[in-house]
């Protein structure tokens, strides 16, 4: 079965085609228009989103070399209402013209299972440590649409406390990236911050965020590279702490890590340093991607799933409720 996958869910509008191989093609156009403002705006988004999709979604299935594929899937959430309605709609859309099944797709789910797209085999159970701008949570998954929330956080995801140090030591949007670069030529040690609790396995990131804060006030000729250093690593080892402890309680051994923060090196070097079965996919299906969407889509609709075509968009939506 070959699926078109559709996401607009942010700043990407993307799309791409994957078959029973794994992805076949995508084509993303990545919103550059953000920028000057310092994060993503949703109306500008939502227009940017209007006048790409077309040519986005005719460029995949020209590049796939097919004119109708088996199935449409598309992001129905959560995110950007605006923006998700954009890509929900033409999915929908195409698949009754085509008279071919529709499913919606949880963003989320999207995220977990795409350590699957280049590694199928990933044995189940695994933990996955979906690490996003919006999201910081670790689930043990059983099955597909079968996750179980072990940990999240309380407040700031580990993307945004990245966007919110990025903007902090004047780097741009997205922060992460930036920070990453940074990071390389810092020392790791040289800042001492909190690793912030929070009750059972959560976390939380707003306290470090503010630590962060009062350590640039305090001090504000600290070398950049110093606290970018500090802060990845700080970070880090909140999350390698909790897929440690998730271990003990579980007795689960494998590991798969996703969302855009997992594409963070200092996030990839420490986690490669536990002991257990870790994948971690490569960066492109670790950002947000059309394949981890046409992906999901396709092992819903193989497990016997699909979607009304008045399914509508959700701003908010749970992965346990998916
Ligand atoms: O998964 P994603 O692309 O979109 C959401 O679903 O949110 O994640 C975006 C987040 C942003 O906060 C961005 O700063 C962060 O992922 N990010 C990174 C890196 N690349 C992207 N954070 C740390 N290091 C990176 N290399
Ligand atoms: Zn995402």
């Amino acid at each position: 079965m070959q699926v078109l996958g559709i996401e607009t869910s942010c700043d990407e509008t993307a799309a791409a085609v994957v078959g029973p191989e794994g992805l076949i093609t995508d084509v993303t156009f990545s919103q550059v228009i953000h920028k000057a403002y310092g994060g993503v705006v949703p109306e500008l988004a939502s227009r940017a989103h209007v006048e790409r999709i077309a040519a986005v979604v005719d460029e995949t299935l020209e590049r796939a070399g097919i004119e109708r594929p088996d199935a449409v899937a598309a992001t129905s959430g959560p995110g950007l209402i605006g923006a998700v309605l954009v890509g929900l709609s033409y999915a929908k859309a195409l698949a009754f013209g085509w008279g071919v099944p529709f499913i919606g797709v949880n963003h989320l789910e999207g995220h977990l299972l795409s350590p699957r797209l280049d590694r199928p085999d990933l044995p189940w159970p695994f933990l996955a440590l979906v690490v996003s701008g919006g999201h910081t949570t670790l689930y043990l998954a059983e099955a597909v649409g079968r996750y179980q929330t072990l940990a999240e956080t309380i407040d700031d995801a580990a993307g945004e406390a990245f966007d919110k140090v990025a903007r902090m030591l004047g780097l741009g949007y997205p922060g992460g990236p930036a920070i990453d670069a940074l990071a390389e030529h810092g020392d790791p040690s040289a800042i001492a911050l909190p690793r912030p609790r929070a009750p059972g396995l959560n976390m939380s990131f707003s306290g470090l965020k503010t630590a962060v804060r009062t350590a640039i006030e305090r001090n504000p000729y600290m070398r950049a590279e110093d606290m970018a250093a500090s802060f990845q690593h700080t970070v880090a080892d909140v999350l390698a702490d909790r897929v440690q402890r998730a271990v003990e309680r579980t007795g689960c051994h494998t590991l798969a890590v996703s969302g855009g923060v997992a594409a963070n090196r200092g996030l990839r070097a420490r986690l490669a340093q536990l002991d257990l079965d870790v994948h971690i996919p490569p960066v492109r299906f670790c950002t947000d991607n059309s394949a981890m969407i046409a992906h999901a889509g396709r092992l819903r609709l193989l497990n016997g799933d699909h979607s009304e075509l008045d399914t509508g968009a959700q701003a908010v939506w749970p992965l346990d409720e998916a």
